[in-house]
């Protein structure tokens, strides 16, 4: 899938947890087509480094410090983009605990109290909060893309990460949710669902038969195999598509 340059150009996107990782490579895909990006993140000096190779690249983007867990924050980072862009179209869901700020792999029984709670503030209340924040300006529009980012754990199970996969459980049954409250509105949401994507530049053997193991294609994923899925799923070119799940994983969970 290549959707080509130009494809987002004049749309605003806010992207959480842009500074590391798949966030990253999300923010300078939707740059790179076009879009204003709002790298928000934690992480408040890997947003600004991100922000900052953006725009040595010809591209715009802000970086924004934000907790997604907190509601005021969040408000804050809404109305940050709102300011200096003047609108929001695409809300891509990506902070998440997982591995820049890591968790506790162990049996369900070894999870405290606090790592549960933490885990859904920030993967599930987290969501929820921006979606709250972005969707009025959504709504004056008449139009939003919202992306939400899942797991394929959340749809075959994985061991000894219960509250993760239970929280990116949660984000599918919300995305679902919200799509029916906001489609009359003209705002689409919907959800992808990545395998493992290989973040190492030279992964040993050994990683590699990991990363693809339970796949039916050979290929281990990379970040730049999820960015154009984002950025179809946040164009105009996806517009009938609300509600749904694509799960990107090498055909690891049909
Ligand atoms: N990498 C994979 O193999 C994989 C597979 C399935 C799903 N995912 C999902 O994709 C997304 C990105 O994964 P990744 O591999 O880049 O992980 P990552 O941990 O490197 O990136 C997550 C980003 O979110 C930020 N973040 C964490 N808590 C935050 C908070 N409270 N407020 C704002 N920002 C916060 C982190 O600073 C980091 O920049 C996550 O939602 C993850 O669950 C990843």
């Amino acid at each position: 899938m290549n959707p080509g340059p130009g494809l987002l150009d004049g749309r605003v996107a806010v992207v959480t947890g842009a500074a590391n990782g798949l966030g990253r490579a999300y923010a300078r895909r939707l740059a790179e087509r076009g879009a204003s990006v709002v790298v928000a993140d934690l992480d408040e000096e890997g947003a600004q480094h991100v922000a900052a190779g953006i725009g040595r690249e010809g591209g715009t983007a802000m970086a924004v410090p934000v907790d997604v867990g907190d509601g005021a924050l969040v408000e804050a980072m809404a109305t940050a983009a709102a300011a200096r862009f003047g609108r929001i179209d695409i809300l891509v869901n990506n902070a998440a605990i997982f591995l820049t700020v890591g968790m506790s792999r162990v049996p369900f029984d070894e999870i405290s109290i606090a790592e549960w709670d933490r885990m859904m503030a920030v993967n599930v209340r987290g969501t929820w909060l921006a979606c709250r924040a972005v969707v009025p300006h959504m709504r004056r529009q008449g139009y939003g893309k919202i992306l939400n980012v899942s797991s394929d754990t959340a749809l075959k199970g994985s061991p000894n990460r219960i509250h993760y996969v239970a929280s990116k459980s949660a984000v599918l049954g919300f995305t679902r949710t919200l799509a029916a409250e906001l489609g009359p509105s003209g705002i689409r949401v919907n959800a992808i669902a990545p395998g493992i994507v290989l973040s190492e530049p030279e992964p040993t053997e050994a990683r590699y038969a990991q990363a693809t193991a339970g796949q039916v294609l050979p290929a281990a994923l990379v970040s730049d195999d999820l960015a154009d899925t984002v950025v179809f799923l946040v164009s105009p070119a996806s517009d009938p598509i609300t509600g749904q799940v694509v799960a990107v994983n090498g055909g690891g969970y049909m």
